[in-house]
């Protein structure tokens, strides 16, 4: 039985929209369309998957992709037991056995062949064949494929094959606008308006400062950790710095520039 506080448990993680993802989104899954998310770090991306999931009531399953993920981490193999050897369905299987979203984040890492597989996925077939047990099968209606990736710093031989890229609606995401950000940040650590108000500022001269070579701008989540060290009563131009600038830089003198900028702002 579901009690009042279960259904609190289960509802959606917080999520602010930027535009009309959360509408297209929708319209995707019942469509039976695959979405490709694109965009920097920390602007939301794998909140916005987690809200989705729980508001359309689908089962998430995440792989993050790295240089070494193959195919057949993402279907599956054959393991060697005490006395036999089983199958045992990877990620991608499981999904598509069970329905749901399978949300393959930073998906241009993954190895070339890992493409084989989607592909007949995320075209009108909808199928997934296993060569290695011989079986094909049809992705059930309530099964969607989901994959993101951040086009910032990739270099352009890992970017997404035109064959691959058209097999999917795509959504590029940004770093919400001011008033937005403040409130994200407000909901998700409780600071008050005026300093949260501040940060976002910061972020903002941080992020327009494009003489000081920083691979990507303060993000989102930098902002919710400065502000959760400056709730816990931390010092916030100190907060500033192990929050928000020693991780956007290892250059001592660009840190000691972004810091001067800090101390502007508060
Ligand atoms: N639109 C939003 N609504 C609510 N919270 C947000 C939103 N955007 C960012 N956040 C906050 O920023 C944090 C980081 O977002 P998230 O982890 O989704 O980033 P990401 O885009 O997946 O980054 P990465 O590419 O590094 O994985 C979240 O945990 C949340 O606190
Ligand atoms: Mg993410």
């Amino acid at each position: 039985m579901q009690t009042a506080n279960a259904i609190e448990l289960n509802a959606a993680p917080f999520y602010l929209p930027q535009q009309n993802e959360v509408e297209l989104f929708r319209h995707a899954y019942e469509n039976q369309l695959p979405v490709l998310i694109k965009g920097p770090t920390g602007c939301g991306k794998t909140r916005f998957i987690s809200h989705m999931a729980e508001t359309l009531g689908l089962p998430l399953h995440t792989v993050s992709c790295h240089d070494d993920l193959t195919a057949s981490d993402l279907v599956g193999r054959y393991l060697i037991g005490d006395n036999n050897t089983q199958w045992h369905d990877g990620p991608l299987t499981r999904a598509v056995r069970e329905g749901g979203i399978c949300y393959l984040d930073e998906v241009v890492e993954a190895r070339k062949d890992t493409t084989v597989v989607i592909h007949p996925l995320t075209d009108d077939r909808r199928v997934l064949p296993i060569d290695r047990t011989n079986e094909l099968l049809q992705a059930p209606k309530n099964f969607m494929l989901v994959v993101s990736y951040n086009p910032g710093y990739q270099n352009l031989m890992k970017g997404l094959k035109p064959s691959t890229r058209q097999r999917f609606i795509s959504m590029t995401f940004d770093y919400l606008k001011p008033a937005e950000e403040q409130r994200v940040i407000e909901v998700e650590t409780g600071l008050d308006n005026a300093r949260a108000s501040r940060l976002v500022q910061l972020a903002i001269g941080l992020r327009s400062l494009k003489d000081m070579d920083l691979e990507e701008g303060a993000s989102t989540r930098l902002l919710v950790y400065t502000a959760k060290l400056i709730q816990a009563g931390f010092d916030p131009i100190e907060a500033c710095r192990a929050g928000m600038v020693e991780s956007l830089t290892d250059d001592d003198d660009t840190i000691q520039a972004l810091m001067e900028v800090v101390k502007a702002n508060f």
